[in-house]
């Protein structure tokens, strides 16, 4: 089902075209009912180009035209750009934040009272549309802005609903998630090659690994520890290599990683609400 009414972006960078893309792409919205600003012209002209979409001269007049308003500029940024479209905000508007850190009573208090708001946090993979985003309401907002903001999440990859306070749990295990990825499969193309595998070899076998396992997991609905005990003979090659990874404290390592990035987001937002 399609969305109805005019959808805003203030910000078309990175996210920004990613969530874009995927609306198109999924037909969850068409072109012409889309207006971006950036900053940046030459964004706004590869995002007219590409995309076929309007392009507005000011956050103001976005807003203006918009009824859905996906904030996708750096949280650094984000102060002025609510300072900015604070005046035209009315009741009709739902406001969609992708910006790490920062609170709904953030947003909430530097907008006009009511306003209706879902918070976000996507994931990297989202740029080829396999993010994993979780979503949660302000106040103000209703069942309906959360189910119409799943939507818009849910073409770029697999979506959950969790109150607030789960936010920063979520960015240490999904939004950082890709970074921890990318370091394990690095360490295991750099194992292969030092077990005498070429490093281009170690690195498909990796990949490929990690999304055959992934796709298993998946498909199968099974249980890890089922799926793990699939490759683990008796006496076998695998118990041996779990052996080290159980003796080095593996699970203790990633438990204490996410709580470290969980811990981080919670600090950042503290500095946030100070300012
Ligand atoms: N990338 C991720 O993995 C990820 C994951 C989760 C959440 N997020 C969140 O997504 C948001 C966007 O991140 P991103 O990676 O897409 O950043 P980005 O690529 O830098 O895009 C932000 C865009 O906003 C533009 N901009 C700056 N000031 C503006 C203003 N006042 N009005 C309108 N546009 C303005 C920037 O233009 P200039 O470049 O000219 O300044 C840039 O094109 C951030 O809040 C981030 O926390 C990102």
């Amino acid at each position: 089902m399609g969305l109805k009414g005019e959808l805003g972006f203030i910000g078309g960078g990175k996210m920004g075209e990613a969530l874009l893309k995927g609306l198109l792409k999924a037909k969850v919205v068409r072109a012409e009912q889309v207006c971006v600003f950036d900053a940046s012209a030459g964004c706004l002209e590869h995002l007219k180009e590409t995309y076929g979409i309007n392009v507005c001269r000011s956050n103001q007049e976005l807003v203006t035209r918009s009824d859905v308003i996906i904030l996708a500029v750096k949280p650094q940024v984000m102060a002025a750009v609510l300072d900015e479209i604070r005046p035209g905000m009315t009741a009709k508007h739902l406001v969609i934040s992708i910006a790490a850190g920062i609170p709904l009573r953030y947003l909430e208090g530097r907008l006009p009272e009511k306003i209706r708001i879902i918070r976000v946090m996507p994931n990297t993979p989202a740029l080829i549309g396999e993010g994993a985003t979780a979503l949660a309401r302000g106040r103000y907002a209703s069942i309906k802005d959360l189910q119409l903001a799943e939507q818009v999440f849910s073409a770029v990859g697999r979506t959950v609903i969790v109150e607030e306070k789960y936010l920063d749990a979520v960015t240490g295990l999904s939004g950082s998630g890709p970074a921890y990825v990318f370091a394990i499969m690095e360490a295991f193309i750099d194992a292969g090659v030092r077990m005498g595998l070429s490093r281009e070899v170690a690195r498909v076998l990796t990949l490929q690994t990690v999304l055959g396992s992934v796709k298993l997991a998946m498909e199968t609905g099974e249980h890890l520890g089922c799926l793990k005990e699939m490759v683990t003979s008796p006496g076998g090659t695998t118990i041996a290599g779990l052996h080290v990874m159980a003796r080095a404290g593996f699970n203790g390592i990633l438990m204490d990683t996410v709580e470290a990035a969980t811990r981080r987001s919670q600090e950042l937002r503290e500095e946030v609400l100070k300012s």
